[in-house]
């Protein structure tokens, strides 16, 4: 490899890691508003629930990437846990099946928490940020 290709390809790498980052960020930020959006519809078989846990299921298809790269096992599973459910929940919903709709959202709510539990800690601003990826066996 020529020199200036390299040179080319270690800076790339430094300028794509935060700007994936500040994606991610937004990522979350219509996760949040989509788990906002879902709560309050009662019977998750509307058209926005079906738009809504496709869009999720999107975000949760590329978040499996993103935790490739980092290595981080956990993150990786339940990045594929949470992709499942919202794929689940955008069939059922779209076939008109309530129970099972609802049932895919409940899964879908559980992968939040320990992702941030352990992948996320909050700044003294009340802001997050990524916490460095933990030894994982
Ligand atoms: C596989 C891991 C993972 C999953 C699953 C996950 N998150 Fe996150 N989330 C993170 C990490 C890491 C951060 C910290 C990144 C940052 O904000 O700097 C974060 C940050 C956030 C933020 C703050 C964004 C900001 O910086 O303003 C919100 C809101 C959020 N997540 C909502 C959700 C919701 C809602 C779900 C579930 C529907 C979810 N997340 C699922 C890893 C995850």
């Amino acid at each position: 490899m020529k020199l200036s290709i390299l040179i080319a390809v270690i800076l790339g790498a430094a300028v794509t890691a935060p700007a994936q980052e500040a994606e991610f960020r937004a990522s979350m930020k219509t996760l949040a508003a989509s788990m906002g959006a879902l709560n309050k519809i009662e019977s998750k078989t509307t058209p926005e629930a079906v738009q809504t846990a496709e869009r999720m299921a999107g975000i949760y298809e590329e978040m499996i990437g993103f935790w490739r790269q980092r290595d981080a096992k956990d993150a990786v599973k339940l990045s594929v846990d949470g992709k499942a459910a919202a794929v689940s929940m955008a069939s059922a919903a779209h076939a008109g099946d309530a129970a099972k709709a609802g049932e895919a959202f409940k899964s879908l709510s559980t992968t939040c928490k320990p992702c941030h539990e352990a992948y996320r800690e909050k700044r003294a601003d009340g802001t997050y940020a990524f916490k460095p990826i933990p030894e994982e066996k």
